[in-house]
């Protein structure tokens, strides 16, 4: 399966075209048809996908890693653009999602999940479909369910919280999937921002498809906001990628130490960036 991904949406454009907002989405084209992987905030991915030549009435489905906003905000445009098509997710997408930060000892809260109501969606098109377990959604390509969480090192983020029965708790991110397009070269992991850890994901997804060859990654994998022991931890694991395309929430700091580690097989996924499998 031939398989081209387009960045429609990230915090930073690199080629001089295109509008940079704090969210990601990819647009995939594969042998089998065209697919949106997440839909960035909302500022962005209609307008990128007209300056990439990207068409989003060909989008033969969605797919949502998560119900952050940041993700999930662009969702309205594109089903304006779009109509009627199947989204598929986990059903946690629709939680309540809350952010805390704390400064010179001062909490700030700022709601952070799915912007617009599920029925307002399914009135502009939505048909959701939702999974909790491993699936596969057309041949060969999957999304991972539910991550189980076996690491010891990959933590939790400490400043994202859910909303249950009025309670505010730590987020655990069941609804957190990645996409997996099985390709004769290795299989293509898309990640959303990786909040059940990156090596859980890699691990699951060895497990649930059998195989171990992968050829790239691209997506969100949020090594800048945890320890210094999972980023090391997770570019051991990183080595079997050939190609390594990540962005959004992997960081600066993050995106430096891959750089220098794999040198020409990183390149930082930008707004317009082209992965071809
Ligand atoms: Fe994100
Ligand atoms: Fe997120």
């Amino acid at each position: 399966m031939k398989t081209r991904i387009t960045i429609l949406s990230e915090n930073l454009i690199g080629k001089r075209i295109g509008s940079g907002e704090h969210g990601f989405s990819a647009f995939i084209e594969t042998d089998h048809g065209n697919y949106l992987f997440d839909t960035g905030s909302g500022q962005s991915v209609v307008a990128n996908s007209l300056t990439f030549d990207k068409d989003l009435r060909s989008v033969k489905k969605i797919f949502l890693s998560h119900g952050h906003f940041d993700h999930t905000g662009g969702l309205p445009e594109v089903l304006k653009v779009r109509g009627k098509v199947d989204v598929h997710a986990h059903p946690n997408v629709f939680s309540d999602r809350i952010a805390v930060h704390k400064e010179n000892g001062k909490e700030t809260k700022r709601f952070i999940g799915i912007p617009y109501k599920r029925r307002y969606l399914e009135f502009l098109g939505a048909h959701f479909v939702l999974n909790v377990a491993f699936t596969e959604v057309e041949k060969g390509i999957f999304l991972t369910g539910e991550v189980p969480r076996k690491t010891n090192f990959e933590k939790l983020d400490p400043s994202l919280y859910t909303e249950f029965d009025g309670k505010t708790v730590q987020d655990t991110f069941p609804d957190d999937q990645s996409l997996i397009l099985d390709n004769e070269k290795g299989l293509i992991l898309i990640l959303g921002c990786a909040h059940s850890g990156i090596i859980n994901i890699i691990h699951h997804v060895m497990e649930q498809t059998g195989k171990e060859t992968f050829s790239s990654i691209v997506g969100g994998t949020h090594l800048d906001f945890l320890t210094p022991e999972q980023l090391e931890g997770s570019i051991t694991f990183l080595k079997k990628f050939e190609k390594i395309g990540v962005s959004h929430c992997t960081g600066m700091r993050a995106a430096c130490r891959l750089q220098l580690e794999f040198g020409d097989r990183f390149s930082y996924g930008c707004v317009g960036s082209v992965l071809e499998v």
